[in-house]
């Protein structure tokens, strides 16, 4: 990586120096370069610190000593000593060079790792029940997902997208038996709904006729019993509404190009997970209670007792993710297993991941729970179809709404078919930022004016970095970037801005390292904030000479493609003009 083979360099350097100046051996991996606190100070600092009990000499001096045997060099403008510290200033114009080539080079592969031998990582997300549509805490779920599936391809693995479904339980039997009773044989088609909200509004259904008449309950769980004795009836009347909630689902994570490599159903993995209970059970992980229910003790885990068959023989939540997971692994062998679920599942997981261990399953080491805080709405300011949960494609309908208005507000050059399609995308935009923008560990209270503001760490101001550079390269027509001469190049806006795209590619790392793609969006917003200093500062189609015009050309159109590729990794589109 650029990042790499620079500090390499100048590690070499400075090796040599030192030992022509000490006769001592500085060794390039022991070294240990810092960024300065303030810019003014030089772009990289090495303490001389560790090196004064070797030397017998005070910081300072082997700092000045080592300052003066530094030459100049493509790398190096200057070494300048400051107490225990050799600050290094890049030589800029050549810098600016280095990382503006690599960049032209990579294109979108810039910050990308290229592996031959590719980790096969699996990654859950989404993970819905058909009982009812996709709410605001299934929108954040999407984005991190998709961001850091996006994260480890980019780093080098090999991503598995993948969907569990949980099409069955009484939740399930409860919006069933409610659309027998009263559905009246309605359909998506009849009835103009989509499907999801449709099943969606037979589970609320069930939910207030229960208040008047608690023999409903009863009734749902005879239901259930009926679907696992493979009613015929029954199924037909799960497999019709299942459908519908399909539908409904694909629609929505289309809109978002929200992808899955594979979709797992509950139905199919809740026997597997039984079977591996009885196995726990004879080999004696597990132990039958006096009622018939089968249970694990996890309290010398520091966890608590577990039941993982009922009484009756019925499974729980935790017996199909055992079945799931092992299937998981026989499906693709992964070296890590992540989960990405809300934070509220954390003990879930816990338990879960230790009886995986306990069983003998070796990649269970390999199981990480991605856990991420909650989202609400700020009280009124947006009401929900149900009063309760906020709606996915309510609010992804109202971010739509609120991104037209905004363009409206700054073009009025549009045609309707045009201004429908850049507002999808700027809402999408909006609202996956801001989701993102955010450490998943904590809470987010997700603000639509916020969101869609044009200015700020926003998505759309992102995007819009990004469309303003293509404006520019639009108007500057056809360019070849084959002889660009940088000496020009180097004013403080220009380096600054260079020094953004450098570090990308380490952000980028770091990202996927920490499962956090808040560090995308910190980094997009430092390029798209260096980028507007320097545009404020300086011209570009009016730059004083032909050769700065398109050295800076050359500049902006490679800011344009990190722009671009962060927004890619965030799953956010970068349109061309806004
Ligand atoms: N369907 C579950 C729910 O809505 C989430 C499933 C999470 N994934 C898992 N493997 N348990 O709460």
């Amino acid at each position: 990586m650029l990042f790499n083979k620079h500090q390499q360099k100048i590690k070499e350097q400075i090796s040599k120096a030192f030992q022509e100046e000490f006769q001592q051996e500085l060794s390039v991996e022991s070294m240990r370069l810092e960024e300065p606190p303030k810019s003014d100070m030089g772009d990289l600092a090495l303490p001389c610190f560790p090196m004064a009990r070797i030397l017998r000499m005070a910081p300072p001096k082997i700092a000045s000593r080592l300052a003066e045997k530094i030459p100049q060099s493509d790398e190096i403008e200057k070494a300048v000593p400051e107490g225990g510290y050799l600050n290094i200033f890049f030589n800029k114009s050549r810098f600016i060079e280095m990382t503006l080539k690599e960049i032209q080079e990579k294109k979108l592969d810039y910050g990308s790792v290229e592996k031959e031998d590719k980790e096969t990582v699996l990654i859950e997300y989404s993970s819905p029940n058909t009982n009812k549509p996709l709410h605001l805490g299934h929108l954040r779920n999407n984005v991190l997902g998709m961001a850091v599936a996006n994260l480890l391809e980019t780093t080098g693995c090999k991503a598995v997208k993948v969907n569990l479904i949980n099409d069955r339980g009484v939740h399930i039997a409860k919006s069933m038996l409610a659309y027998d009773k009263w559905g009246g044989g309605e359909t998506p088609e009849s009835s103009g709904m989509k499907g999801d909200h449709l099943v969606g509004k037979y589970y609320v259904l069930f939910e207030a006729k229960l208040k008047e008449h608690p023999a409903l309950e009863e009734e749902a769980q005879e239901m259930l019993h009926k679907w696992e004795n493979d009613d015929a009836e029954t199924i037909a009347l799960w497999k019709k509404m299942n459908g519908w909630v399909y539908k409904g689902f694909e629609e929505t994570y289309g809109r978002m190009e929200t992808l899955f490599d594979k979709w797992y159903f509950e139905s199919d993995t809740y026997q597997l997970g039984k079977n591996i209970v009885q196995e726990g059970l004879e080999k004696g992980i597990f132990y039958k209670r006096e009622d018939g229910a089968v249970e694990v003790d996890l309290a010398e885990h520091g966890l608590d007792k577990k039941v993982l068959l009922r009484p009756n023989g019925t499974a729980v939540y935790i017996t199909q993710d055992l079945g799931t997971a092992k299937l998981k692994y026989d499906d693709y062998q992964f070296s890590r297993s992540f989960y990405v679920v809300a934070n509220e599942q954390e003990y879930h997981f816990n338990v879960l991941f230790k009886i995986l261990e306990l069983l003998g399953f070796q990649w269970s080491k390999g199981c990480v729970h991605l856990s991420y805080g909650m989202v609400d709405l700020p009280e009124g300011k947006m009401k929900s179809r149900e009063g309760t949960v906020v709606d996915a494609d309510d609010l992804l309908n109202e971010l739509k709404e609120l991104a037209k208005t905004g363009i409206r507000e700054r073009r009025d050059d549009y045609q309707d078919e045009e201004l429908e399609s850049r507002a999808e995308e700027i809402g999408q935009g909006a609202l996956k930022y801001f989701l993102l923008k955010v450490n998943p560990k904590n809470n987010i209270r997700f603000d639509p004016k916020e969101a869609i503001s044009f200015e700020g760490s926003t998505g759309p101001y992102i995007q819009y970095s990004h469309a303003r550079i293509q404006s520019i390269l639009r108007k500057a027509g056809e360019i070849s970037f084959d002889s660009v001469n940088f000496s020009s190049l180097g004013n403080t806006e220009e380096f600054s801005l260079a020094k953004q795209l450098y570090n990308f590619p380490e952000e980028v790392r770091k990202a996927a390292l920490e499962y956090n793609p808040a560090r995308v969006c910190e980094a997009a917003w430092h390029i798209a904030k260096d980028l507007s200093k320097f545009y404020k500062e300086h011209q570009v189609l009016r730059a004083e000479t032909e050769e700065l015009k398109k050295a800076r050309l050359f500049m902006i159109y490679c800011t344009a493609l990190v722009l671009k590729k962060t927004l890619n990794l965030l799953g956010i589109t970068a349109p061309d003009k806004m």
